[in-house]
């Protein structure tokens, strides 16, 4: 008889220099359950699947998939042993084409020498259309979103029939539409006895998906608990180890007068006729599909892309940012949608990271004052709580939600007035999301603006003081706070050339 357990993990330790990742994990997943892991960041989710991938090799446990115990995986035997990975980090070549990338490895062949191009696009396509997924197979995923990206990840998973499909935040990149998608193949998958192994920081999800949680705290499993007989507010006690109330902290400060900066007739990057207002205090909400512009727009106003027509005013005099440079020194920053591309030099410490931007401002005659840089960074790794060892970790060894906040930390020290925050709690705790919503409060408070680009609804809506909602590269609607609703923002975001025609 086949075993109830499809994979079991027995006491399984890894410990990193100041670091116990994981403290004598034990686990077992029921076969065809969706098993959701939920924890704050930091807690140890991604190392504990990285041990079942062999990504990683744990200090000392076993890992038994289907009766049979392995003390050491390794990336091969846990592909041949059934399992996929969609990692929270992408796994995507840069330069090969959607279809390469899914058959990386497994390349269909038409002969010894000859890589058959044609059935493989074929075989994609095949794949995106069962997903309902609008991909051209040919297209260099170097050119798609992350969104996009995520999408074909998850297609390349699907492509390798697994038994066991283990998803790191699978929906951080998606919008909510998107969402709604990968939800559909997440059912398909369950219904055709894939067991699969969910981590998210957005419960909604998991009470949707899972039947059952596992909590992990400080490396530790706190406990499995089936879905049904819990609640969101039992699951944020046990995780956070403490009660969260309100999940929109309020702030009652006005928003001010002056404009503080006007985009007229924006074009270029993929935008067309791009005109709004932003005034001084407010926290300005874009919302939109993917590739509906929203990114694009932030990389307008940051001098990160060229602009064709149309001004920008800021502070009511014309700017014309052709370089992030330019826009720093003018008062304006962006925090990126897509921390690994542009946002974090992993290699690099938190320490050097935050202070990258701002290093003219704390050197003098070139050399960098090492006491300042420590004390900006050592003031930030404090308010936004960013959990390290020490400020000489490696950005790449801090985990998904960490890297976040130094990159955050990293723009908020060019003092800016103006700050772009694209999807800036994608992948975070709900602690520390109610942490940089509170930060955003504060910034709004001492005078600062915010456009805020997120693809959380709720989100948006419990911290926007008005939403402009993008579709297809233009503004196709605007709504003021106690006019928001789910339905309304939606209708907008899905409204089409022709509709807004007619
Ligand atoms: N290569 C490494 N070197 C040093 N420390 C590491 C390394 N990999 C992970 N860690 C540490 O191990 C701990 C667990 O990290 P992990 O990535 O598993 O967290 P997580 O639960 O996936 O968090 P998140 O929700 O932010 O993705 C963190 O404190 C992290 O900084
Ligand atoms: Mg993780």
């Amino acid at each position: 008889m086949q075993d109830q357990y499809i994979l079991k993990l027995e006491n399984i330790t890894k410990t990193y220099p100041g670091v116990v990742a994981l403290n004598d994990v034990s686990l077992d997943i029921k076969r065809g359950e969706v098993h959701a892991l939920v924890g704050e960041n930091g807690a140890g989710k991604s190392t504990l699947i990285k041990t079942c991938s062999g990504a990683i090799e744990p200090d000392s446990g076993n890992i038994i998939i289907n009766g049979k115990s392995f003390k050491k995986m390794t990336p091969k035997l846990s592909e041949s042993n059934g399992i996929a990975v969609i990692y929270q980090e992408f796994n995507l070549v840069d330069g090969l084409s959607v279809a390469e990338n899914i058959f990386l490895g497994k390349a269909l062949r038409r002969n010894a020498i000859c890589i058959d191009r044609k059935s493989m696009e074929e075989k994609a396509a095949e794949i995106f259309k069962s997903l309902d997924i609008k991909i051209n197979p040919r297209t260099n995923v170097r050119n798609l979103t992350v969104g996009y990206q995520q999408l074909v990840e998850i297609a390349k998973a699907v492509s390798e029939n697994a038994q066991i499909l283990i998803m790191d935040e699978p929906s951080a990149p998606l919008t909510n539409a998107e969402t709604g998608k990968l939800f559909e193949m997440v059912d398909k998958l369950k219904a055709s006895g894939v067991t699969i192994i969910y981590i998210s920081h957005r419960l909604d999800e998991i009470f949707r998906l899972s039947d059952r949680i596992t909590i992990m705290r400080d490396g530790n499993k706190i406990e499995t608990v089936e879905t049904k007989k819990t609640d969101v507010e039992y699951l944020v006690t046990s995780m956070v180890g403490r009660k969260l109330t309100e999940t929109y902290p309020h702030r009652d400060t006005p928003v001010k007068d002056e404009v503080l900066l006007e985009a007229k007739g924006l074009c270029g990057n993929g935008l067309r006729n791009i005109s709004f207002k932003v005034r001084r205090g407010e926290v300005l909400g874009f919302a939109g599909l993917i590739g509906a512009g929203r990114t694009e727009l932030a990389e307008l106003i940051f001098g990160a892309a060229t602009r064709e027509k149309g001004e920008i005013f800021f502070k009511g005099k014309p700017v014309a940012p052709r370089t992030p440079q330019q826009a720093i020194d003018a008062g304006i920053a962006l925090v990126p949608e897509d921390r690994k591309r542009q946002g974090a030099l992993l290699d690099i410490d938190i320490k050097g990271n935050i202070s990258m931007a701002i290093l003219r401002r704390i050197s003098h005659f070139f050399v960098v004052n090492k006491q300042r840089e420590n004390r900006i960074a050592e003031d930030y790794k404090n308010s936004i709580k960013i959990k390290t060892p020490n400020l000489l970790q490696k950005i790449k060894n801090l985990s998904g939600g960490n890297q976040q906040k130094v990159i955050i930390a990293k723009w908020l020290a060019t003092e800016p007035e103006l700050i772009i925050l694209d999807e800036p709690t994608r992948g975070i705790d709900v602690g520390a999301k109610h942490e940089i919503y509170k930060l955003i409060n504060e910034l709004v408070e001492s005078g600062k603006t915010i456009l805020m680009i997120s693809s959380e609804m709720e989100e948006l809506m419990g911290m926007s003081d008005r939403i402009i909602v993008l579709a297809e590269g233009s503004i196709t609607g605007e709504i003021a706070r106690s006019d928001f609703n789910q339905e309304l923002i939606m209708s907008y975001a899905s409204k089409t050339e022709k509709e807004k025609a007619a």
